[in-house]
């Protein structure tokens, strides 16, 4: 007995505690239940009276290191503990997180959406490698009309090749989603459809091979130019701010009868005249009309029943008014001193 009391003894004279989970290991080895000293009196408990004497006061000795040691090495790990937290220092500048924020031509798509959606358009959605048909064919371009020329398209497959039925190509605006629409649905639509549109330009600062358009159509019973042009005013107002002007002069498109181009007036010298509205005043914002019978009938819907006013624009020309960005190039030349200046425009 007094062997393992000396042993035990200088066993935790000697222990180490440096963390909370030794601590624990100590507390298990020797002042738990199961642990050395508590078994050292379960021994005593068996010897005989005079041993019992002997030793008892040994090993409560013994029983009172052990546990004043545990004691110590807990008070110290606490303040240790709150020491760390301490260390914190709240005033430091925090590591700043390095958010993306949105292009440009995303807010400005974003601000067409909520402004339709409000009137009640859906958005819709269409494929930018086209078939001839849906591109142009179904919106009543004639087989030689020059605008199939004047459009410059990209070829992706020439009818022929390959065992292609028809010409294959990248879409030169959104007009085709309009066809696909009324093919899917039937009256009454109501949608808008942004999306990117390819045209074979030689690139500048005014024009370039691909940019993006946003489509409208409505059709119904009994929609008329007066709907058209409520629309747009409306929609010119909300966006341009309610000072706006806007006129209608009247246009051609294969697609509309009869049709519009709109203009606002220039948001950036009032109307006054300057190099953006060419000394004009005005500025071009859309191409519209009232959607021809034929591209009804091509689509199955009868234009005796129904009618509808399409409009399409471009969101390019759009964001260049707003944030007077005077470069087409900027906008996809991933250039983060450009594009970081819109971190702030919600
Ligand atoms: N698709 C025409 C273009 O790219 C724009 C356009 C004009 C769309 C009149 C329309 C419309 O829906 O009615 O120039």
């Amino acid at each position: 007995m007094e062997h393992l009391i000396t042993a035990i003894k200088e066993e935790v004279e000697n222990y180490q505690v440096a963390s909370a989970d030794q601590l624990e290991a100590y507390r298990l080895a020797f002042i738990s239940k199961k642990g050395k000293v508590s078994e050292l009196f379960e021994t005593l408990k068996t010897l005989p009276k005079e041993d019992k004497q002997r030793f008892g006061k040994p090993l409560n000795e013994l029983k009172q290191l052990a546990e004043g040691k545990f004691a110590e090495w807990q008070e110290k790990l606490q303040s240790s503990a709150s020491n760390a937290t301490l260390d914190i220092d709240f005033t430091l500048p925090s590591v700043p997180e390095k958010l993306g924020n949105q292009h440009p031509l995303t807010l400005t798509r974003n601000r067409i959406i909520e402004i339709f959606e409000r009137l009640g358009f859906s958005v819709a959605d269409g494929p930018e490698i086209e078939d001839d048909w849906h591109n142009f064919s179904a919106l009543n371009f004639p087989e030689n009309h020059p605008a199939r020329e004047m459009q410059d398209t990209f070829f992706v497959e020439k009818k022929g090749q390959n065992g292609a039925e028809q010409d294959l190509l990248l879409r030169t605006h959104t007009s085709n989603v309009q066809v696909r629409l009324m093919k899917d649905q039937k009256p009454p639509i109501r949608a808008i459809m942004p999306g990117r549109v390819y045209r074979n330009e030689a690139i500048s600062a005014r024009a370039h091979c691909f940019f993006h358009q946003v489509e409208g159509l409505y059709v119904d019973k009994n929609v008329g130019f007066a709907d058209l042009k409520q629309t747009l005013y409306h929609f010119a107002k909300e966006m341009y701010g309610q000072d706006t002007k806007i006129r209608f002069r009247p246009s051609f498109f294969p697609f509309t009868e009869p049709s519009a181009e709109i203009d606002i007036s220039c948001l950036i010298c009032k109307g006054k005249g300057c190099n953006v509205c060419k000394y004009s005043g005005w500025v071009e914002i859309a191409g519209s009309g009232m959607v021809h019978p034929n591209v009804l009938k091509n689509c199955g819907i009868d234009p005796e029943e129904f009618t509808g006013f399409a409009f399409g624009m471009g969101i390019e020309r759009i964001t260049m008014l707003r944030y007077q960005v005077n470069d087409l190039r900027l906008y996809s030349e991933n250039d983060l001193r450009f594009l970081r200046q819109f971190s702030t425009v919600v």
